[in-house]
């Protein structure tokens, strides 16, 4: 597969890892980038962008994903009317602010949801869509507990199970979409640098979140070179990890079920 001429969406795509894996998308030679974020695209991003852009459009929109009402607007018109079609959606769209758990789970994983319900309809072969890639970004905390970050680890675990439940054979003959989680580990972004916890009273919470700033994050390009790879050639339903800038498909115990 090449990502020659496609058109590519990416969700929190101002933000540290959202910017790299745009890069990357582009200089794979994606033909339109439309990043949708709440923050606005710098200068300087903007500038990064357009050193890998060539001939490429990219557009940039606000947009808040947790607002289903916006988030549906903004894919079915704006996205739609600017690129035609949806080759390649990323969900990078993310907080981590324990504190207030309600707004984690409504960016973080109803967000995510939402924004794949609403491309699969259009993106789907069934009604005349052209199919592709859904790229959801979770963590290492959606496949181990994460005790100072309970929330942030609820949603990231919500995203795998989602993206997994969607990301089966009968889905994709029907649709012709293929679905891939991301698992990056520590990464320096804004986020990592930025991160607040649970407010608790239990003391050793806030001791063992002493302890991760010992931890020396990867850099985000490792990330977008993770995505770009699972795009690439990532299996349908796959889960990847890119952890201390190591890359590897992660196994599950095989389904009861399907
Ligand atoms: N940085 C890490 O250590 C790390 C590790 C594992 C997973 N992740 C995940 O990677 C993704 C990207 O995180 P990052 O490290 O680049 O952080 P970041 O803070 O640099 O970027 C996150 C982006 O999401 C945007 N955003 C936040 N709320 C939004 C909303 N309601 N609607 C639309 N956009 C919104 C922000 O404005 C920002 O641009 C997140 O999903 C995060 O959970 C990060």
């Amino acid at each position: 597969m090449s990502l020659d001429g496609l058109n590519a969406v990416v969700f929190g795509g101002c933000g540290g890892i959202g910017i790299a894996i745009g890069q990357r998308l582009l200089q794979e030679g994606v033909k339109k980038l439309f990043i949708l974020d709440v923050a606005e695209l710098s200068d300087a991003n903007l500038a990064r962008l357009r050193e890998h852009s060539r001939d490429a459009q990219l557009l940039c929109k606000a947009c808040d994903v947790s607002n289903r009402t916006e988030l549906k607007q903004i894919l079915e018109k704006d996205v739609l009317e600017a690129l035609g079609c949806v080759d390649i959606l990323v969900n990078s769209a993310g907080i981590v602010e324990d504190e207030v758990p309600d707004k984690v789970i409504a960016v973080n994983l109803t967000g995510v949801i939402n924004s794949c319900l609403i491309a699969l309809t259009k993106m789907s072969r069934a009604n005349g869509g052209k199919g592709g890639v859904i790229v959801n970004v979770a963590s290492i905390a959606g496949l181990e507990p994460v005790t100072f970050l309970p929330t942030y680890c609820a949603t990231k675990h919500g995203i795998v199970g989602f993206t997994r439940s969607l990301g089966v054979q009968p889905v994709f003959n029907e649709t012709g979409v293929k679905f891939i989680t991301i698992c990056p580990g520590g990464t320096r972004t804004p986020m990592f640098q930025n991160c607040k916890i649970l407010y608790t009273e239990v003391k050793v919470l806030q001791k063992m979140f002493q302890e991760l700033k010992r931890y020396k994050p990867q850099s985000p390009d490792a990330v977008a070179d993770c995505v770009i790879q699972a795009i690439l050639k990532g299996e349908n339903g796959s889960t990847w990890i890119c952890n201390d800038g190591e890359i590897s498909v992660h196994s599950f115990p095989q389904s009861k079920y399907l």
